[in-house]
Formats: structure tokens, sequence, C-alpha cells
């Protein structure tokens, strides 16, 4: 731990934020190679007298940002780690940067189910770093899961994150493509959750760099118009689900309305297109019969 007065460390701050980015990737960069939570951060202009502490000195910290206003290599990637909900999860770059507004999915399944329900079983299709199943298992200990991937890579990056999180083995992982994994599941699903690849091909080539240039192409693209892997998953689901079984969703903004359609037309009841924190329609939910 190096020793550094606070007003310095502001001092340095606001030089690094004058170079470029976010503050808020910049806070991502201090906690987790600096060892200040953002909560901590928070409170330096409040109080700046006195010293903190940091993991590794100025110097290293201003080359990673400086990395990452060169190359517009996420910040997550060369920390190496990610804020989601309540969780500190590894990434690399064969896992997709969970997402904020993703985060809300948990609430979703909460809400349907409430937490004490006993012996539930779920799928997620594409799990990447995890973040999703673990939120859940850690949330519903009784729950068992079964994480998914095409990617291998990426499903050991999952499977590091629920061991640090987890000494218990509700969570369960599998490489395939979708449903492949869950022969032996037939029927019995009480819920299946994905966050499919779902930008449209004209759509992804327009992406911002800093997604078009590190985030894996598999956890993006959705064919040409962003439906391909959404239309398999929902008409393959009626095979794993159990009767009143859920499917929940995520998508593109504006795809809700069609995907609707799909899930009425493969026999789904209590369908809903379901708005994040920002009013999008970001989720499709339904019900198998
Ligand atoms: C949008 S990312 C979602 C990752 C994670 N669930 C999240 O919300 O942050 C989509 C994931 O689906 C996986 N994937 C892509 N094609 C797949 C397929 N055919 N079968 C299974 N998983 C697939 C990708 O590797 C990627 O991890």
């Amino acid at each position: 731990m190096l020793s550094i007065s606070k007003k310095e460390f502001l001092f340095w701050r606001k030089k690094q934020l004058t170079k470029g980015g976010d503050y808020q990737s910049f806070n991502v960069l201090i906690d987790c190679v600096g060892g200040i939570s953002s909560s901590k951060q928070n409170l330096l202009s409040i109080n700046p007298e006195g010293n903190l502490y940091l993991k590794k000195n100025l110097e290293y910290l201003g080359s990673i940002w400086e990395n990452h206003l060169l190359s517009s290599t996420p910040i997550q990637y060369l920390c190496g780690f990610t804020f989601w909900r309540d969780l500190k999860l590894q990434v690399t770059d064969k896992v997709l940067i969970p997402r904020p507004e993703t985060e809300l999915i948990i609430d979703i399944v909460l809400k349907i189910f409430g937490k004490k329900s006993q012996k539930l079983l779920f799928a997620e299709l594409g799990t990447g770093s995890g973040a999703i199943s673990i939120a859940l298992v850690l949330a519903c200990p009784l729950w068992i899961g079964i994480a998914t991937d095409i990617d291998q890579d990426a499903l050991k990056v999952a499977y590091k994150n629920y061991k640090k999180y987890s000494n218990f083995s509700n969570l369960r992982f599998s490489c395939g493509h979708w449903w492949e994994p869950f022969e032996i599941y037939k029927g019995k699903l009480d819920l299946a959750i994905s966050n499919p690849p779902y930008i449209p091909k004209d759509t992804y080539e327009k992406l911002p760099v800093e997604v078009k240039n590190f985030e894996p192409k598999i956890a993006l693209l959705g064919g040409e118009d962003g439906l391909k892997h959404i239309r398999e998953i929902i008409q393959k689901a009626p095979l794993y689900l159990k009767e009143k079984g859920w499917l929940i969703l995520e998508n593109h903004f504006d795809q809700g309305g069609k995907i609707k359609q799909i899930l009425i037309k493969n026999s789904f009841t209590s369908v809903e297109i379901v708005k994040d924190l920002s009013g999008v329609g970001r989720f499709t939910i339904g019900r198998y019969k």
C-alpha cells in the first residue's frame, strides 16, 4: 500500500480527467486497480484532509488511463474487472462486459418468483461472465441453475466468478449451442433467461469502436435483423420449459413488439414488454401456456 495525500490524489485525478474519458470509467480504474472504492472516492472532495492508501502508484494508474484513452480499449478489459449489481466480476475479451441495464433482469425474476420459492430449476442461455446466473443463485441459494455458453473460454470466466462468491454447487456450467446442453432437462425448467446477441447487422457495423473492436462479435451480432438467435431460442423453448414456465429475454430497444408476436405464435401467454429504467422496452417475457 502506498500512502499519498488526498490533495495530491485529487489534483492528479483532475489532471487525468482533463485528458478525456468519463468519470465512471475512471472510478472503475481507481477502484479495481488502485483499491479505492467509488464511495470512498466520492467522500474525498468532502474531506480532502489527510492521506489515502493506494495499491498501485499514480504513474502506473496513469499509464492504464492513457492506454484506455489512446486505444479505446474499455477500462474494464484493461483492469480485468467490472462492477455489476453488488458483484465485482472478472472480465476478459472473451466475454461481454455486463451492462447496467441487464441488472434489471434479476429484479424481474425475483418479482415473478419471490426469493423464497424452493427447488426452482433455471437455465441461462449465453451466460458470458456469468453475471445473471451468479446473482440469481446468490440471491436464492435454494435454486439450481444451469448456465451455458457456446464459448468455452467465456464459461471458464463465469466459473471463476461463481467460485469467487460461492462454495455451493447450485450453479452448473455447460458448453453448447443454445438449447443443445439441455437434452436431459426437457420439460423440466421453471425458468429460462437469455440476453442473447441481438444487434442487427447494419447497426453492428456502426457500433462505437470501443464496442466493435473489443467486445466479442459472437456476443453481439444477431444476424440480419437482430432476431436470428431470439427466434431460435423462442421456437425451441416449449420443449424444455415446464408448463407455465417462464422465458425472459433481453432485446434491442425496438424489438419488443416483434418478439411479443413470436412468443404468442409459439403458444406463450402472459406476454409482456418490460421497460428498463430509461423507459426502453428492454425485456420481453412470457409463460409457456
Ligand atoms: C449479449 S452476451 C450476454 C452475456 C451475459 N449473459 C450478459 O448479460 O452480460 C451473449 C452471450 O451469448 C453467447 N452465445 C452466442 N451465440 C451462442 C450460441 N449459439 N449458443 C450459446 N451461447 C451463445 C455469447 O458467447 C455471449 O456470451
